[in-house]
Formats: C-alpha cells, sequence, structure tokens
C-alpha cells in the first residue's frame, strides 16, 4: 500500500499539458470526450479513485461517494461549488477545493459585456438586421438605457461583484449600489466605489441591477414576482451567478409585460436546458455559462485545480495544504475524531 501510486481521475477534457502535470505524482485516467454523467456513472468513475478533477457539471453527493473508500480529494473546476454536497464530503474525510480569485477579472467582465448588451439590445438588434429589417429603420428604432451615468446594483459583494463596483464607478461613472450579507469595510466600500443599502432600496433604486451572490437554500429564487415587482420597469436584470437565484418564470412574466426591460443571463436553472418562455422574448440576452470562459482564465482555473488536487492528496510544494481547500477544518475534526463520520452537522455553516 505504501507504494502504491495514488489514482486520480479527470472528468472532463479541460487543457491537457495542465493536466498531464498530474501524472508526475499520479496514475491518471483523463476523458477524452465530453461526458454527461448519471448519478450512477459518476459513482463507479469514484468507486476506485483517491482523487478526482471535476467540473461544475458533475453533481458530487453522498449516493455518488458511498463506494469510493479511497477517495481523499475532489478538486472543483470553478468557484461556485453548489454541485458538491460538502456536508457529505467532510463527513467522509473528503477535502474538497474549487477554483476563486483566478477567474474574477474576466467574470466581472462579462457581467459587465451582458448589462451593455441588454440595456442597449445589442442582439436584438443584430438579430433585426441579419432579418434584413434595417429598411424598416426609423429615428426610434432600438432605443435602450443608458449605462454611463446611471445606477448600478450590485446584490452580493464578493471578489466578483466589486470587480463589477469598480468597472461601473470608476469606468463608467455610474453611482454603484450594493447589498450583501455584510457590509464592506468602509475603505473597500471607497476603493470600489460603492454604498451600502438594503435589499429593498437596491431593487428599487437600481437602473441595473447584476446579480453576483452565492447559491444557497437562502438564496433559491431570491428574486421573485416580489423582487421584480420592486424594480423599475425600465432596469435590466443581470444573472452571473447561478440560475436558481431567480425565478424564471417570473422573471420571463415581467420581461414580457412591459413590467421589467431587459435582461441578460449567462446561468439557467435547468442548464443546459433553457426554458421556452426565456428563449420566446426579444428583450433578453442569453450565454451559456461562459462567465469564465476566456483563453487565460480557463487555463489558470485548471492549473489551481491541479495544484489544489496534488497538495490535497499530499504531494507537489503545498503538499497537505490545497490553496483554495473549501472544507478543510471539517475534513481535520473528522480526523481527529472531532465530529462523527456519516452525521449531518458537519459544515452546515457553509450551506
Ligand atoms: C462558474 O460559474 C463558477 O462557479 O466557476
Amino acid at each position: 500500500m505504501a507504494d502504491r501510486r495514488p489514482k486520480v481521475w479527470v472528468s472532463q477534457p479541460l487543457f491537457d499539458d495542465v493536466v498531464e502535470q498530474l501524472g508526475q505524482h499520479f496514475d491518471l485516467t483523463m476523458t477524452g470526450d465530453v461526458t454527461r454523467y448519471t448519478p450512477q456513472t459518476l459513482a463507479e468513475q469514484l468507486a476506485h479513485v483517491d482523487g478526482a478533477l471535476i467540473t461544475l457539471n458533475e453533481r458530487i453527493g453522498a449516493a455518488e461517494i458511498a463506494n469510493a473508500p479511497q477517495l481523499r480529494a475532489i478538486a472543483n473546476v470553478g468557484v461556485g461549488y453548489n454541485n458538491l454536497d460538502i456536508d457529505a464530503l467532510s463527513a467522509a474525510g473528503i477535502l474538497a477545493s474549487n477554483t476563486p480569485d483566478v477567474l474574477t477579472e474576466t467574470t466581472a467582465d462579462l457581467g459587465f459585456a451582458l448589462l451593455m448588451a441588454a440595456a442597449r439590445r445589442i442582439t436584438e438588434s443584430e438579430r433585426w438586421l441579419r432579418d434584413g429589417q434595417w429598411g424598416q429603420w426609423s429615428f426610434q428604432t432600438m432605443l435602450g438605457a443608458d449605462i454611463h451615468g446611471s445606477t448600478l446594483g450590485i446584490l452580493g459583494m464578493g471578489r466578483i461583484g466589486q470587480g463589477i463596483a469598480r468597472r461601473g464607478a470608476h469606468g463608467f461613472g455610474m453611482r454603484v449600489l450594493y447589498h450583501n450579507r455584510s457590509q464592506l469595510p468602509e475603505v473597500t466600500e471607497a476603493e470600489v466605489g460603492a454604498q451600502y443599502v438594503d435589499q429593498d432600496t437596491l431593487l428599487a433604486q437600481a437602473d441595473h441591477l447584476v446579480l453576483v451572490l452565492p447559491y444557497n437554500a437562502a438564496s433559491h429564487h431570491i428574486i421573485d414576482a416580489d423582487a421584480l415587482a420592486k424594480m423599475k420597469p425600465t432596469a435590466t436584470l443581470i444573472n452571473i451567478a447561478r440560475g436558481g437565484i431567480v425565478d424564471e418564470l417570473a422573471l420571463a412574466d415581467a420581461l414580457a409585460n412591459g413590467r421589467l426591460a431587459a435582461a441578460g443571463l449567462d446561468v439557467f436553472e435547468g442548464e443546459p436546458t433553457v426554458r421556452p418562455e426565456l428563449l420566446a422574448l426579444r428583450n433578453i440576452v442569453l450565454t451559456p455559462h461562459i462567465g469564465s470562459a476566456s483563453q487565460a482564465t480557463r487555463r489558470a482555473m485548471v492549473q489551481l485545480a491541479v495544484d489544489n488536487l496534488t497538495a490535497a492528496l499530499g504531494q507537489g510544494p503545498d503538499a497537505g495544504h490545497p490553496p483554495s481547500a473549501i472544507n478543510a477544518d471539517a475534513v481535520a475534526a473528522v480526523k481527529t475524531g472531532g465530529a462523527t463520520v456519516g452525521g449531518k452537522k458537519i459544515g452546515d455553516a457553509k450551506r
């Protein structure tokens, strides 16, 4: 057992030259084609490995790890980790990690791109032009909303929210309001150019509202019909967080009936399926979860996930200390007998 090279499995094709670094320390199994796993095929893949590098499309909970006695580490390529049941992983002593920071600016760029595209009707204009309708032009064709000088609202003020605030305040001269579980230190508020307000004030005053909060039970459908009714009918709503934060049917209804001007969505509740009610609308910009999708950033995410997995399995310069572990304390507690393996209490605070 002492001489056995740990086995690691990579769930999707990523960047081969980066992933192959794992071969220095481990028996590496890569996946050649994009694959959609059922809970059962995922469980089969995890059954005989020590570590796995996975994407947001792989949902891992108690059932998927039930027959994986060797599994010690899961490295998620993504900052959000609502695809992982952290309580179940912690209880089984499995160290989970994610890829924060390296994608902050790229994702903030995409948030701003969606905001501009929705408010200025960019994709709608392009469809109209391609459909040969330019001959129907009038002076009031494709009137949208201004971005410069308007009020930008940000719900959720982590690293990506702060990146969006900077772009709005310093790049576009916007008044930036935000709401978050906790208020930022004054010095950070001054640096990003944002002012803390309560949620209702945010909804009522934003000309453009960007959602950047983590998805969990508390944020599920936080933007529902009531919240939408508090927004200006001229406002734009942008979601780059997780689809479940917005009640998509209520949003479609508000957009179809003039109670909200436009929306931009990069994330959807039933990904990769998009509701027909959203697809039918002209005043919405839809992108397939591409927030972090630049060459450099996607490579950096895979590199960080490789470093996390290597360290979690006790190898490399950070051996034992993955740069961005999610549940290190809970796993340590399990290992030292401070928590009950299989119990449901571990990690509750994180959900
Ligand atoms: C993307 O949504 C991520 O969480 O990295």
